[in-house]
């Protein structure tokens, strides 16, 4: 195995912390998406299902990065703690937050003065999908907790992933390409 390079041994450990963040998150939304079903939160289901599959494709990107540099791929899965669906949509939300507004851009600015272009790509795209899922969980929560149950998050629906960077939309035509990585929006999976 290639050994890691002095100069990228920080950004091979980011890059695992960030690993470990996105399986876990990954994890933790499949299990809150069967626990928003089971309250009748279908649409809030159908969010979680669309984040957990972003942040597989999170953890992909930053695997194959870790690779790239010689790291080996490894993180600890933590137990889920399921709570009902409002407390895990403000969970998932504050979980959001730390990654938009601390994890990421830490990361990113370490990466950057390295001018690792392979980190800086896979950090940003992260970074820029984690605020599409901040948003939406916000909204959710707002629908839940004023009980709407005749708002999106009671119904099962459609959401759009980017398959290369996790963006995620309720739009089915929100652009012609994801802003964030330029991938054509027909290639976006839909999620439901
Ligand atoms: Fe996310
Ligand atoms: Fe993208």
């Amino acid at each position: 195995m290639p050994a890691i390079a002095a100069e990228n041994t920080k950004t091979v450990e980011n890059l695992l912390a960030a690993y470990e963040g996105e399986s876990n998150a990954t994890a933790k939304y499949s299990a809150f998406a069967a626990r928003a079903d089971a309250d009748g939160w279908h649409g809030a289901a159908s969010l979680f299902r669309a984040a957990a599959r972003a942040e597989q494709i999170h953890a992909a990107n930053h695997a194959r990065v870790i690779v790239q540099l010689g790291g080996e791929v490894k993180g600890t899965l933590h137990e889920v703690e399921i709570k009902g669906t409002l407390e895990n949509l403000k969970a998932a939300l504050a979980g959001e937050q730390y990654e938009v507004n601390t994890m990421y851009p830490g990361f990113l600015a370490e990466a950057t003065e390295r001018k690792n272009t392979a980190a800086i790509r896979t950090f940003h795209g992260a970074l820029e999908a984690e605020k599409t899922h901040a948003r939406l969980y916000g909204e959710a929560i707002a629908l839940v907790e004023a009980g709407k149950k005749e708002a999106w998050v009671a119904t099962q629906r459609d959401f759009f992933v980017c398959p290369i960077c996790g963006y995620t939309s309720e739009t089915p035509d929100e652009h012609d390409r994801c802003p964030v990585c330029n991938c054509p929006w027909k290639r976006f999976e839909i999620i439901r």
